[in-house]
């Protein structure tokens, strides 16, 4: 399956895909951030185009939203021979994507995604959508972008703390993949990564996953090794308040942790490649204090996951570096030992 994804300078990109292509009007979907900082990059690749601008953050990734994003194509007389770019991380790609989707039964779209997370995670197999109340990405579809443009030179504005967050997703593709990817990762430090080989290397694994998998019936499950812990640890620090708010990245960063340490008590996974890996994060995330009154909540949210089947909480676990095992039962008191053996690393 062809995923669309060009990466390389921006403004070639567009250029090459806009000359073979005769759309009626272009609009570029921005929020104030991107706006700021990746539309001067682009705009001059694009002879006419309007502006869609939205606010930024997961809180304005709704219906709402997107009635704006539609109204706007609407008042602007947009036909179904139009192009929507999106421009932005994964908030903008999965609804921009998703209103392009559905305007007029579907016009054409390009992400261009300027976050290290959504260039290699969410630019790479055509999940699409917006949440629902507290539902995440609930409302939505699959549905391959006509083009996905990737440029590392975004990243140049990108706060250091998202930067690190979606460097966890890189963490987890070297983790799932067999070769040298973990040990390449392993021997820079975040600070000094080459960030244009890195994206190459992450997307061409989360491609190949999702080529044989596109539905998610079986092999795509493995991209969920850290997030069934790490979905609850960041679901519980939300819920502590938006103060206390921790990125996705840094929760799943602890949920690899976990799920590795529990990997290493069911399926022997290497004592010695798991100490590495666990310094290797520590290095690069710190430790985040998890209250031990929250350990409960942590455990409960686990069973709430939407991957699980039945009562039985699931998880991808590893048997060793690059083979994951889905469908891993994982229980309570399991989910317990993990996260109380992450918490005394503190000590
Ligand atoms: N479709 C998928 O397969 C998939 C996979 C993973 C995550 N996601 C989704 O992606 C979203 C998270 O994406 P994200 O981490 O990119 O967050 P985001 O889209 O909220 O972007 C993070 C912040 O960075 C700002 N920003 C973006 N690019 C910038 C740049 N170059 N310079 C300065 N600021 C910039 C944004 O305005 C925003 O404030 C979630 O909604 C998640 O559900 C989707
Ligand atoms: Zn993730």
């Amino acid at each position: 399956m062809d995923n669309k994804v060009a990466i390389g300078d921006i403004r070639v990109m567009i250029s090459d895909f806009l000359i073979k292509h005769a759309f009626s009007k272009v609009a570029v979907l921005v929020d104030e951030n991107t706006e700021k900082h990746c539309l001067p990059l682009v705009n001059k690749s694009i002879d006419d185009f309007d502006i869609i601008k939205i606010e930024s953050g997961e809180e304005n990734k709704n219906l709402t939203t997107c009635q704006h994003i539609w109204q706007s194509l609407t008042d602007n007389g947009y036909d179904r021979h139009a192009l929507l770019i999106n421009l932005g991380g994964g908030v903008i790609g999965d609804m921009g994507g998703f209103c392009a989707s559905t305007y007029k039964r579907g016009i054409a779209f390009m992400n261009i995604p300027t976050t290290l997370l959504s260039m290699v995670d969410a630019s790479v197999g055509g999940k699409l959508g917006v949440d629902f109340g507290t539902y995440k990405n609930h409302i939505g579809l699959f549905q391959i972008p006509n083009q996905v443009c990737i440029d590392a030179t975004f990243l140049e504005t990108l706060p250091e703390k998202e930067l690190r967050s979606g460097f966890a997703e890189v963490i987890k593709h070297a983790l799932i993949t067999e070769g040298n990817d973990w040990n390449n990762i392993v021997s820079s430090s975040f600070e000094s990564m080459e960030w244009s080989t890195v994206i190459d290397k992450s997307v061409a694994i989360k491609s190949k996953i999702v080529a044989k998998d596109f539905k998610e019936s079986g092999l795509r499950k493995i991209l969920n090794f850290g997030h069934t812990i790490g979905h609850a640890i960041e679901s519980y620090f939300l819920e502590q308040g938006v103060d206390q708010k921790i990125l996705h990245g840094e929760a799943v960063a602890i949920g690899m942790i976990c799920e590795l340490y529990l990997s290493c008590k069911k399926l022997n996974f290497d004592q010695a490649d798991f100490d590495k890996i666990v310094a290797y994060i520590i290095k690069t995330y710190g430790l985040i204090d998890i209250p031990e009154s929250g350990y409960s909540m942590i455990i409960s949210l686990c069973g709430q996951d939407k991957k699980n089947a039945g009562n039985k909480i699931q998880a991808v676990l590893l048997k060793s570096i690059g083979i994951p095992i889905t469908d891993s039962e994982i229980d309570s008191e399991e989910i317990l030992d993990a996260i109380s053996y992450y918490s005394k690393l503190n000590i």
